[in-house]
């Protein structure tokens, strides 16, 4: 079988897989560790240079606003969801509607906020009726994804869902057998990107566990998890 090649374009295949494709118009993922004030630079410069008038999928036709993330531009976790919902096309602000409001909550109750860690999704722009991004959706938006990640540098990175989760690590693989315990992230087949090692942690989607409020308490427990891998103390309850 010939080899694939080492940095495709757009369109080529990576094993067989199209979606790993990195996009020849971007420039290289940042290959060094950047100060705060640096990162939260080069964050800007990737959204107003290349986000903001992006036109590569369909998606663009229907938005209001792209949605590139927001939080510390050199966090320790990134919280990685799927994409923008109607209140975050409105106001540009990855979640801010009622999963948004349960995500905040989960990160308050790891004693965090919202602006000590890192909040985006795959895809910058809404599908349409909220629903999941096709594979080609993802594909083309994720390159912005992991030059955001190769900027932030963080230890950890929550997968919110399935489409995330298998995204981030180039599976086909069901949130159910992928959940509640630690991947190294890129997995080999991102591994043209040159992208910064971290630990990723999937778990469910706030949308679903507002649906499912039963499963909430496995959710917890995977952030419990990343909290002891960062040795942030877990309050007594
Ligand atoms: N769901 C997501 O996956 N992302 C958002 O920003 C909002 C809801």
């Amino acid at each position: 079988m010939p080899k694939p090649p080492e940095r495709p374009g757009v369109g080529a295949t990576t094993a067989g897989m199209p979606f790993l494709a990195d996009d020849p118009d971007l420039p290289r993922p940042c290959d060094r560790e950047l100060a705060h004030d640096d990162a939260a630079v080069e964050l800007a410069r990737l959204d107003e240079n290349f986000v903001r008038g992006c036109k590569k999928c369909a998606l663009h036709a229907q938005r209001n606003k792209t949605v590139f993330g927001i939080g510390h531009p050199r966090p320790t976790i990134v919280f990685v969801g799927e994409g923008p919902g109607a209140d975050e096309d409105a106001q540009g602000i990855p979640f801010v509607g009622r999963a948004g409001q349960l995500l905040t909550r989960m990160i308050a109750a790891m004693t965090l906020t919202r602006e000590q860690v890192y909040i985006c999704n795959i895809v910058k722009c809404r599908p349409p009726g909220n629903r999941t991004p096709t594979e080609d959706e993802s594909s083309t938006c994720s390159p912005y994804l992991y030059r955001q990640l190769a900027i932030l540098r963080p230890r950890v990175i929550v997968a919110l869902g399935r489409p995330a989760t298998q995204t981030l690590l180039a599976t086909k693989a069901p949130i159910g057998r992928l959940r509640g315990q630690f991947h190294d992230f890129p997995p080999p087949a991102l591994a043209h990107y040159g992208l910064p090692a971290a630990a990723l942690m999937p778990t469910f989607h706030p949308a679903y566990l507002l649906r499912s409020p039963g499963e909430k308490a496995k959710a917890w427990e995977d952030l419990q998890q990343v909290m002891r891998y960062l040795d942030i103390p877990i309050p007594s309850r």
